[in-house]
């Protein structure tokens, strides 16, 4: 899929966001080389926009749907305090298994707590009082997903949601998960619950709060 940013734009960026160090880039590396679904990983732009959210917000409960190799939710865990926590919901064995090796070479990774299973029977069991939801899995599922995140964030809480652009598709909606994005995009828009800004970074961020 064609990226929205034009690709200097998209280095520049890059360029003028604080290099994360290690275990991020070796795990980068590792997984641009090793995993051929490595474009799921977010990176540094969107790795350090989530991080310095958890930082403003001093957020101690942060909920990741959608762990993949574990980047993202070791950059969260790196702006929690000691006792905070990330719980991030993952299906895939491997992709898990990746994550939590990267996790252990960190002193941020015993913040982490994996559930492997579907995000939305992990949600379903989950008690309320999230600071930050992040929602980064299947799109078909989007729309079960922002509604469970309402439920579990603080009145102050904030869910992020990842690729709400989809490359552009969802101006012209052409498959499934453009039309989910697509459809979420609208709901949380026309919500008279939330507040709500869809950031260009990347391929898309919406941030949402209650209002
Ligand atoms: C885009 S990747 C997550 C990327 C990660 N948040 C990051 O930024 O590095 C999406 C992940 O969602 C997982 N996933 C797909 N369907 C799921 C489901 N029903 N429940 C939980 N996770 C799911 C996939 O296995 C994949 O690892």
């Amino acid at each position: 899929m064609p990226a929205i940013v034009p690709e200097e734009i998209d280095q520049y960026a890059l360029d003028h966001t604080t290099n994360p160090g290690e275990p991020f880039n070796e795990l980068a590396r590792y997984v641009r080389e090793n995993v051929p679904a490595a474009g799921m990983m977010s990176g540094p732009t969107v790795g350090y926009l989530l991080n310095s959210l958890v930082f403003a917000t001093g957020a101690k409960r942060v909920l990741e749907v959608g762990t993949f190799v574990g980047y993202s939710a070791l950059m969260m865990a790196a702006a929690l305090p000691g006792d905070g926590e990330v719980i991030t919901c993952d299906v895939d064995l491997e992709f898990t298994g990746i994550a939590q090796r990267f996790w252990a070479k960190s002193p941020h990774g015993s913040k982490i707590t994996l559930k492997l299973g579907p995000a939305l029977d992990t949600m379903a069991d989950l008690e309320p009082g999230f600071d930050l939801v992040f929602i980064d899995a299947d799109k078909g599922n989007y729309p079960a997903y922002y509604e469970r995140a309402l439920e579990l964030i603080s009145p102050r809480g904030l869910i992020a949601v990842d690729n709400v652009l989809w490359s552009g598709s969802v101006l012209n909606p052409s498959d499934e998960d453009a039309e989910a994005i697509a459809m979420l995009n609208d709901r949380v828009q026309a919500d008279e619950r939330v507040n709500n800004v869809l950031l260009t970074v990347r391929d898309g961020v919406m941030l949402i709060r209650k209002r």
